[in-house]
C-alpha cells in the first residue's frame, strides 16, 4: 500500500504530508533509492539532496524535488532538511571524513525533527573486523545519542564489488582476490536500495536494526567457477595474502585508500566478516535476492 497522510503516524507527517528526504541521491544507490520509492510515494513527496543540483535533472524532470545537501556545509543541510519527516543518510564515500559529515548530517536532522532518521551502516558494524565499519560505529552511536527516532541498515557487500571485475579476470585468465575460502553474503546494490525504499515508505513496522545481506553465500572460488562456467573459458581463483593483493591491485592503477580497503575487506571476509545466514534483506524484500549465476550474466 503507498503511504498517504492517512496511513501513517502523524509524527512522520509535516502539515499532513510525508516528506522523505534521500541524501547522496545522485551516487549509484542514492539513485536506486529513489527509483524504488517512486514505485510507491508520489514524486513531490520525495526530496533528492543532492551535493550539485545541475547533476539532479533527471530527478527533477520526474517530479521530485531537489535541493543542494552538502555534508560540508551545515547551513546547506538545514534548508535541504526543511519539512522532512523521514531521512535516509547515504553514508558517505569520503574514507576518513565520514564521521564529522555524518556528525552534520544527524545535527541538522535532529534540528529540523525529523520523525525517522535511516542511515546505511555495514553489516555488524558493532562487531565487524572490517576497518571501514569503525566510521559506521560511531556514526551509530551519534544516532542513538541524537533522540531521533532512527532505523540501521547494516548493508552487507553489493555484489557488483566483485562482479565489476570480472571483465579483466576473464581478460587476464585469473581472478585474484584475498578472501580465501570466506563466504560472502552478497546482494545487488539494487536490493538493498530497495530495503531502503521499503524502511522509509513505511510499508513494514519499521525495526531499529536491520542485518542485510544477501541469501546467496560464495566464495571467490565459486565466483571463479561461475564465471569459467558462463564464459566457457577456465578463469581459476587465485588467492593471495592481503599485502601481495594490495600491491596487486596497486599495481593495476587502483589509487591507494581503495587498494587498502578492497585488500583489508578481503581479509576480513575469509574470517567471515561479509557472511550472514539471517536472510533479513530477502525476508524484507518478499523475494529471495539476486542468484550468483544471475549476478555474474548481469555483468558479462
Ligand atoms: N555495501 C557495500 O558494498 C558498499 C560498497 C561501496 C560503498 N558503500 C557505502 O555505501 C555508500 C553508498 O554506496 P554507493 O554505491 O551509492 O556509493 P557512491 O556512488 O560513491 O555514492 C556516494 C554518495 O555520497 C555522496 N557524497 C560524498 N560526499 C558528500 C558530501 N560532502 N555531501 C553530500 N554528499 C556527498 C556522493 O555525492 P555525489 O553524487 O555528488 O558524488 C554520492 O552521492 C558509499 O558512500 C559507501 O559509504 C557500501
Amino acid at each position: 500500500m503507498a503511504p498517504t497522510a492517512r496511513n501513517v503516524p502523524a509524527a512522520l507527517t509535516f502539515k499532513g504530508k510525508i516528506m522523505i528526504i534521500v541524501t547522496g541521491a545522485t551516487g549509484q544507490l542514492g539513485r536506486l533509492v529513489i527509483a524504488s520509492l517512486l514505485k510507491t510515494t508520489p514524486a513531490a513527496h520525495i526530496v533528492a539532496a543532492v551535493r550539485d543540483v545541475a547533476r539532479a535533472a533527471d530527478l527533477a524532470a520526474q517530479g521530485v524535488q531537489v535541493r543542494r545537501a552538502d555534508y560540508d556545509d551545515a547551513a546547506s543541510l538545514d534548508s535541504a532538511f526543511a519539512g522532512a519527516t523521514k531521512l535516509l543518510l547515504i553514508s558517505s564515500n569520503e574514507l576518513g571524513r565520514r564521521v564529522p559529515q555524518h556528525r552534520a548530517v544527524i545535527d541538522a536532522a535532529a534540528r529540523a525533527r525529523v520523525g525517522l532518521f535511516v542511515y546505511t551502516s555495514v553489516l555488524r558494524a558493532d562487531s565487524s573486523q572490517l576497518s571501514l565499519a569503525g566510521e559506521h560505529r560511531e556514526t551509530e552511536a551519534l544516532i542513538r545519542a541524537s533522540g531521533l527516532r532512527y532505523s540501521l541498515l547494516r548493508n552487507g557487500w553489493y555484489v557488483e564489488n566483485y562482479t565489476a571485475g570480472l571483465g579483466g579476470a576473464l581478460a587476464h585468465g585469473a581472478l585474484a582476490g584475498g578472501a580465501g575460502e570466506g563466504r560472502i553474503a552478497a546482494a545487488a546494490r539494487a536490493e538493498y536500495a530497495e530495503a531502503a525504499a521499503i524502511v522509509l515508505s513505511g510499508a513494514h513496522p519499521v525495526q531499529q536494526v536491520y542485518e542485510l545481506a544477501g541469501d546467496t553465500r560464495f566464495t571467490l572460488a565459486e565466483l571463479a567457477a561461475e564465471l569459467s562456467r558462463q564464459s566457457g573459458k577456465q578463469v581459476p581463483f587465485h588467492n593471495l595474502p592481503r599485502q601481495e593483493y594490495r600491491e596487486m591491485l596497486l599495481g593495476v592503477g587502483l589509487p591507494a585508500p581503495l587498494a587498502e580497503l578492497i585488500s583489508d575487506a578481503d581479509a576480513a571476509a575469509a574470517k567471515g566478516a561479509l557472511d550472514d545466514d539471517g536472510h533479513a534483506l530477502g525476508k524484507l524484500l518478499g523475494h529471495p535476492t539476486i542468484t550468483l549465476a544471475d549476478a555474474v550474466r548481469a555483468a558479462l
